[in-house]
């Protein structure tokens, strides 16, 4: 019996599992981290703290165990940010994250100069403000001295296998959202690469993410206690490992994440691109290709709510006065853009707001239109995959706002698809397991683990009333963002 460590860097916490080849979590550890926002707008962390999470982190997770089992790594992680080394293979500055707002400048550059339909035909995707290569440029135009100082770039993850490994590795799941990646060809775009002034050379090697990049390097294994044969995986971006740790893997599955962000992915055996691409188009961590909408705050309006606002860590207790009979009901409405957004409206001027309360509106009813106005915002993309003639009847959901029987609920009968949830609720760690899984041999191909290891926990359906309600309710959603556009430029 071997065991695998699945690895998920996410925004607000490192994810740790050991899942044994049966499919088994044998052991979890989670290590918190912040996120540091140092203008309105922007979001950055330092690599350096994921690597000291990492490490304290596998030192936990290994207490205990027989360490002589352990056979691969994999680690699935927050997309888009830019990390920039040295050519020490220092961190030169903090990374920017995924959903960072500050390239405003340059998105416009690289979608009205360069162009959508140029962007679209070297990537498959044109550029949303959170991607790497307006962060690139942003680098170039503000922080010069840091930009001349750039020997490699990579995407977090990739920052903790090549602390691993000593490689500069990333995979082609990843690689999609830097806005750099021919997606179709899976190569570099050299085209694209001279938009941003940077060369080939600065760019790490591609891999598909069951690949091996290398083993441990011997000081780093002794550091962490563990073997230096030990393969690590190339990995992928959190909602691909998410997409294998679901069986997100055959074509037309859909699976929903409510993390921080709030994703919509669907597995395609064909490459293909929305004709607005609002939706990406993106390679799948299964080597095929995939088609996802991204809302910038999902789980992290819960919480944002919650914690600062109502003052309260007692989600359960908040929730419990949210009954049947008030789905579908709610006066109260909110838009979920706390950090602008970008799937399918692009803005990052963009803003939360509640709108329609009352002197007898209650704390309940508020919370309720934060869960109601993610579900909403889910919905606009859903919308738009099923523009493109994909019909989806059911989804697996995934990430910590899963956990909410009333958010199943209530995403249920937005959606108006049956969900379903899973035995292993680890989404991205699970996945990032299972491909150090096939990339050690264990299976042929994702789709062979994930038929072993993905079993079905419980599944709920729309109800007819609550549905009919939400549909009148999704109508009136629809309405605001579009009368408040122009306000969010202005007050921003
Ligand atoms: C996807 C995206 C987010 C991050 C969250 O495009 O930006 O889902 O990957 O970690």
């Amino acid at each position: 019996m071997g065991y695998y460590l699945g690895a998920d860097l996410g925004t607000s916490a490192l994810k740790l599992l050991l899942v044994d080849t049966n499919g088994k979590i044998i052991k979890e550890t989670t290590k918190n981290y912040r996120v540091c926002f140092p203008n309105p707008g922007w979001s950055e962390q330092n690599p350096e703290d994921w690597w000291s999470a990492f490490v304290s982190g596998v030192k936990e997770l290994i207490n205990g165990i027989d360490t002589s089992q352990i056979k691969g790594i994999g680690v699935g992680g927050q997309m888009h940010g830019l990390v920039v080394l040295d050519k020490d293979d220092n961190v030169i500055r903090p990374a920017i994250l995924w959903n960072d707002g500050r390239t405003d400048k340059e998105t416009a550059y690289l979608n009205e100069v360069i162009g959508k339909e140029k962007l679209s035909s070297l990537t498959a995707n044109i550029a949303f403000a959170g991607f790497t290569a307006p962060k690139i440029l942003w680098l170039l135009n503000n922080e010069p001295e840091n930009f001349t100082k750039i020997n490699k770039i990579m995407l977090p993850k990739d920052y903790l296998n090549y602390k691993l490994t000593g490689i500069h590795s990333t995979d082609y799941s990843d690689a999609s959202g830097m806005l750099l990646l021919d997606v179709k060809n899976k190569r570099w775009s050299n085209e694209m690469l001279k938009i941003c002034s940077i060369s080939k050379g600065q760019m790490p090697t591609l891999f598909e993410s069951f690949e091996e990049i290398g083993t441990i390097l011997p000081d780093i294994a002794a550091q962490l206690n563990l073997n230096a044969n030990i393969v690590v995986v190339a990995g992928a971006g959190d909602n691909a490992a998410a997409a294998i740790g679901t069986g997100t893997v055959t074509d037309g599955k859909c699976n929903i994440s409510l993390g921080t962000s709030g994703t919509v992915f669907v597995s395609s055996d064909k490459f293909s691109v929305d004709k607005n691409n609002a939706l990406h188009s993106f390679c799948h961590a299964s080597g095929s290709y995939h088609l996802m909408g991204c809302i910038l705050s999902a789980a992290s309006c819960n919480s944002w709510f919650c914690e600062e606002i109502l003052g309260s860590n007692d989600y359960v207790k908040e929730q419990a006065n949210i009954t049947d009979d008030k789905l579908g009901s709610n006066d109260v409405f909110f838009l979920p853009y706390l950090m602008g957004e970008r799937s399918p409206i692009n803005d990052t001027d963009a803003r939360g707001t509640f709108t329609g309360m009352r002197m007898d509106t209650t704390r309940a009813d508020m919370l309720q239109a934060v869960l109601e106005g993610v579900a909403f915002a889910i919905r606009d993309n859903f919308e738009i995959v099923k523009e493109q003639g994909i019909n989806i009847t059911c989804s697996s959901l995934c990430g910590g706002g899963a956990k909410s029987e009333l958010w199943q609920k209530i995403l249920c009968n937005v959606l108006n698809v049956d969900i379903t949830l899973l035995q292993t609720e680890q989404g991205p760690g699970y996945g990032a397991a299972m491909l150090a899984m096939v990339g050690c041999g264990e299976f042929d191909n994702v789709e062979e683990c994930a038929a072993k290891f993905v079993k079905i926990n419980k599944s709920i359906t729309p109800d007819t009333k609550i549905n009919a309600r939400y549909e009148t309710q999704y109508n009136k959603f629809k309405e605001i963002y579009p009368t408040l556009k122009n306000l969010f430029k202005k007050i921003k």
